[in-house]
């Protein structure tokens, strides 16, 4: 298939790319390196760089696109909650400029990067797709409405649409991997620790109600993840939205997950107990047995292969 990847330059999106490419996808990678990095698309790709807003027509216009694999967007939780019109105006307006120009251009077939966001505060775990969607911050809510739009369109318009709702995603594919300017997740930071490029790791609350009273989350290896979507673009069907969630349906806590990091690379990894931080949910896991018995997804990659993985990378 010859497809668009937009955020082509950012963490999953150049891994994922990576996985098309090597699949024998043409990729055109389109990304305005807000957060991403040029040097991270992936090889074999056609790199254009700009915003969805003002590129994304002209390159489907070139013709010949089979579908969309949908990227790009704001990310930071924290950032979401200072810059909320931010986060409404970069992912949902330019993901409406996408479609629109999708539309336009004839090209039905798409694979959105959705997030356990969504759900907010689960009421229940593991999560399901069919349970309520009540985000607890504008990243999530922003999410929530690009998949709504994407329902709307594959009534309206045909899109074959497949919203992909991430839990915690981790690891590295060689030399594309995580590498945020400013960089919330756990296990970067971890990992930031043993390089030496930073003193110790905070852990964000121990009071929660789970084992060791900090929280638990559900990670994917982004291979695993890459490999969702290799299967949703081939399961597009006209006039349908389907939503997946992609965890692995157990947990790991804060404490096991900075354990797993000692072990893998052999650094005492000093870590403190810090305050909790705002709007961390204590426990977060995905069922995944709709994207199992409906795509045959399948997770092939353990905690210790994504910190392993991720550790040679940030080497
Ligand atoms: N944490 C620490 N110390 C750190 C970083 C994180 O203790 O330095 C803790 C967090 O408090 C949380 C856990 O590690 O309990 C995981 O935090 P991450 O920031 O790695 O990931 P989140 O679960 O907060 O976020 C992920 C995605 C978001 C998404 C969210 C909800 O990265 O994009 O899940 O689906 F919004």
């Amino acid at each position: 298939m010859k497809l668009l990847v937009t955020g082509g330059a950012g963490y999953i999106g150049s891994v994922v790319g990576a996985q098309l490419v090597e699949a024998g996808h043409e990729v055109v990678v389109l990304d305005d390196l807000s957060t991403g990095h040029a040097d991270a698309v992936p090889e074999g790709a056609r790199f254009v760089q700009g915003s969805l807003r003002e590129a994304a027509y002209g390159v489907l216009a070139e013709g010949g696109f089979d579908g969309v694999v949908h990227f790009a967007a704001k990310s930071l939780v924290g950032e979401s909650v200072e810059q909320p019109a931010l986060y409404w105006d970069k992912n949902l307006g330019e993901s409406l400029a996408l479609f629109d120009a999708m539309r336009r251009t004839g090209v039905a077939k798409i694979v959105f990067s959705s997030t356990a966001a969504t759900y907010g505060e689960p009421e229940s775990t593991p999560i399901l797709e069919t349970d309520p969607t009540r985000p607890t911050n504008p990243y999530g809510a922003t999410k929530l409405a690009i998949d709504g739009v994407l329902t709307e369109y594959a009534r309206l318009h045909g899109f074959g649409a497949v919203s992909l709702r991430y839990f915690n995603v981790a690891g590295a594919l060689g030399p594309y991997g995580e590498r945020h300017t400013v960089e919330t997740h756990l296990i970067p930071n971890v990992l930031a620790v043993a390089t030496g490029a930073r003193e110790h790791v905070k852990l964000f609350g121990d009071d929660y109600p789970t084992e060791d009273g900090t929280c638990i989350r559900d990670y994917v290896h982004v291979v695993d993840l890459g490999n969702a979507h290799l299967l949703a673009l081939d399961c597009c069907t006209e006039h349908e939205h389907r939503i997946y969630n992609l965890g692995s349906g157990s947990g790991y806590s804060v404490q096991q997950v900075v354990d797993v990091c000692r072990q893998v690379t052999g650094h005492p990894i000093p870590a403190e107990i810090a305050p909790r931080r705002a709007g961390d949910p204590a426990v977060l896991i995905a069922s995944s047995e709709k994207i199992q018995a409906e795509l045959g997804w399948r997770v092939e990659r353990d905690l210790a292969t994504m910190v392993a993985d991720a550790w040679k990378f940030c080497q």
